[in-house]
């Protein structure tokens, strides 16, 4: 296109609007709030830390507890004084409800909260940069469907840049929603049916980042080894064949999923965790209940046994396996019997880390219909019970780590200057003293103290690569 008269640098140009974005619950979400500034990006929004200097502020808000559900609240009367605040400078702040609550309570969340103009669901972020200008007029804009267009077809790529600054690990969904409907689960309803992204997009997606600098990758997705993408030859693949593959790029050094389902792992999958050097020895793997009875009220559609086995053959695969769960306790009708068999579970597998949630019932589950709902009181003694074991368990992988030498992926500086922090392969943050430059790279780190919520360790002596070896022995050495 030519233009008779062109403009002038900047003329016509919209100014740049400010975006707060603020990420609650999942890594999903943390990964849909940076695909949401991506697809802002080209459209002139530059994000910022400070909610009060917005001109948008968005919450990708969590529906899985109430507790979560009701943070947004909240929060949402703290954005109501800004916004007020921004009005009276005469600067109009758009407020925006996206992630799991924006779906399960839609209009309700307006009704609600009378300073929020727009309301997103998870499958509609590819149309944000429209619904935004709606909102931006005045409109006040609910947006709940399930659209027929692949939202990841639309939403934008990553900046180089952007992708620098997030850092050296990096999310990408490859799978999202669940066909299990646990009844006590919200995320069948919030993200719908589970869908596999195609294989292909997924590597060019990695390939971006490993370009970017992105050396470890963790693949997301809510029920992420169901994985079943259409793959290069047409077939479907499965989330080992999608790892091989992705342990192929250039770059990518260590490979993570989460988070997994016990009755989808697959045989191809334990073997990768034997063959496939880049899949780090940490998984994922909720089992919600030691108790048979109330794992069949649950729906989870595996027993206490089937769990063990599972953990059995992943663990002859990959003994070096660090496991870590989630647990729900109080859930309907659970006794002290079924609480006890919650608590031996834990203590027969000896998790390396574990998340654990007082049962909390939601709106339109099938357990929230449930009679025979358990006492606040009794939850709580028994949250504390189960975490007293955990945090046993947890402190025991900890120490049995003191005096070991592991690759730590350091991603930045750490607490205290001249420090790094990184992970372990097992996920662990290490605080190592190193050199900025070692930022993104691998380095075997010696562990030499336990910290309550890190490791700190030294650099180990490298070991001399067969480059260095050649040069010595040239140089006579
Ligand atoms: N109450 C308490 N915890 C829940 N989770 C999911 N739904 C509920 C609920 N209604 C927990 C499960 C799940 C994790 C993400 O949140 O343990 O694995
Ligand atoms: Fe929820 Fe169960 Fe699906 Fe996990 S597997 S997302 S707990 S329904």
């Amino acid at each position: 296109m030519t233009y008779e008269n062109p403009p002038a640098p900047g003329a016509g140009a919209p100014e740049p609007r400010r975006l707060f974005i603020k990420s609650y619950g999942c890594q999903m979400n943390v990964y849909d709030s940076q695909r949401m500034a991506d697809t802002l990006a080209p459209e002139g929004y530059v994000e910022t830390a400070d909610p009060a200097a917005a001109d948008v502020v968005v919450l990708n808000t969590c529906h899985i507890r109430e507790k979560a559900a009701e943070k947004v609240y909240s929060e949402l009367g703290r954005i109501r004084k800004l916004k007020d605040a921004a009005a009276g400078d005469g600067r109009r702040m758009v407020v925006a409800v996206a992630g799991c609550v924006a779906q399960a309570e839609g209009e309700e969340i307006l009704r609600r909260a009378g300073s929020v103009d727009l309301v997103v669901g998870p499958q509609s972020y590819h149309r944000l940069p429209g619904l935004l200008g709606r909102a931006e007029a005045g409109e006040k804009v609910v947006e709940t469907e399930f659209p027929v267009e692949d939202k990841f077809d639309i939403l934008s790529p990553p900046s180089r840049a952007a992708t620098r600054k997030r850092g050296v690990a990096a999310f990408v969904t490859v799978q999202e929603g669940c066909d299990k409907f646990c009844t006590f689960c919200v995320v069948p309803y919030t993200r719908g049916a589970e869908v596999s992204r195609p294989a292909a997009k997924i590597v060019a997606e990695v390939e971006r980042l490993a370009a970017a600098g992105v050396r470890e990758l963790t693949l997301i997705g809510q029920n992420v080894n169901a994985y079943h993408g259409v793959g290069a030859d047409g077939r479907d693949w499965t989330l080992a064949r999608l790892l091989w593959r992705i342990a192929e790029i250039p770059g990518i050094a260590r490979l993570r999923y989460t988070t997994s389902h016990p009755r989808d792992v697959g045989d191809d999958l334990i073997a990768a965790h034997r063959d496939l050097p880049a899949l780090m020895p940490q998984l994922h793997l909720p089992v919600q209940s030691g108790s048979d009875r109330i794992l069949a009220a649950m729906n989870r559609r595996h027993t206490r046994a089937d769990y063990l086995a599972v953990v059995g053959r992943l663990r002859s695969a990959q003994p070096e396996l660090a496991l870590s769960s989630d647990f729900i306790v109080g859930f309907p009708g659970e006794t002290d019997e079924d609480f006890r068999d919650t608590v031996r579970l834990v203590e027969t597998i000896g998790f390396a880390s574990a998340f654990s949630f007082k049962y909390s019932p939601r709106p339109g589950t099938p357990a929230a219909e449930l009679t025979e709902q358990v006492e606040e009181s009794v939850k709580d003694a028994r949250l504390q019970i189960l975490q007293e074991a955990i945090e046993r368990h947890r402190a025991a992988f900890n120490a049995s780590c003191r005096g070991r030498t592991f690759d730590v992926l350091f991603e930045r500086p750490g607490r205290h200057p001249g420090q790094l922090v990184g992970r372990s392969p097992y996920l662990q943050p290490v605080q190592a003293i190193a050199p900025a430059a070692l930022v993104g790279q691998l380095r075997p780190v010696t562990v030499t103290e336990i910290g309550p919520n890190s490791l700190f360790g030294a650099l180990a002596a490298p070991e001399m690569t067969s480059v260095q070896r050649g040069r010595e022995i040239a140089a006579g050495a």
